[in-house]
């Protein structure tokens, strides 16, 4: 099992703020979906409530709350611990660890790729990213994100494989 985080973040490593993303960023939402297509995506109840019209389609919503009778849309699974995931997921799937902050830190010592977009701008927020050891990490993929008036920061995309 393959374990990648995907997010994005601010100059001071800001995630979230009152439950959502503090920026709109129409080609990082693009962005996310390409990278996750097809993959299962593993999320924190927080994360999961966040989604304005429910599970991510097409790919299969796996949900982690310390609360077993936490109730999900139909298709959608909900695990307690991370041990859980493995019933759920093939082997050799590449499973996309989405976040929140919590999750994050759950999966730390297991993650072997990381799709960051990092957004040249300050936002004020609630919830940062975890702090990640880069040195573990192999920089694979930069690409600088494309500016206009529906996507208006600065931004790019990197994606780091574990040594
Ligand atoms: N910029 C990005 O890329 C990005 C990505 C994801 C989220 N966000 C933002 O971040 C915010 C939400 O993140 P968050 O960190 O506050 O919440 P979160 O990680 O999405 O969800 C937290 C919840 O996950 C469950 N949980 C956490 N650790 C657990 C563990 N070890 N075992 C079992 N369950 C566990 C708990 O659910 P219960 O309380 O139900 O037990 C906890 O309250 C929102 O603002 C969202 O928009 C941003």
């Amino acid at each position: 099992m393959m374990i990648s985080f995907v997010w994005a973040e601010s100059v001071d490593h800001v995630i979230g703020i009152d439950g959502h993303l503090p920026w709109r960023l129409p080609n990082d939402m693009k962005r996310f979906k390409d990278v996750t297509m097809g993959h299962p995506i593993v999320m924190g109840r927080k994360t999961y409530e966040s989604f304005p019209n429910g599970p991510l389609s097409n790919r299969l919503n796996i949900v982690i709350s310390r609360n077993p009778d936490y109730q999900v849309a139909k298709g959608v699974i909900l695990i307690t611990n991370k041990k859980q995931l493995s019933d759920y997921v093939k082997p050799d799937e590449e499973i996309m660890v989405i976040g929140g902050e919590g999750i994050f830190k759950l999966f730390t010592n297991d993650v072997d790729r990381l799709y960051v977009t990092k957004i040249d701008h300050k936002f004020a927020g609630d919830t940062k990213m975890i702090k990640i050891d880069y040195n573990q990490f192999n920089l694979i993929e930069k690409k600088e994100g494309i500016m206009d008036d529906k996507n208006i920061y600065p931004y790019t995309f990197e994606t780091y494989q574990k040594h």
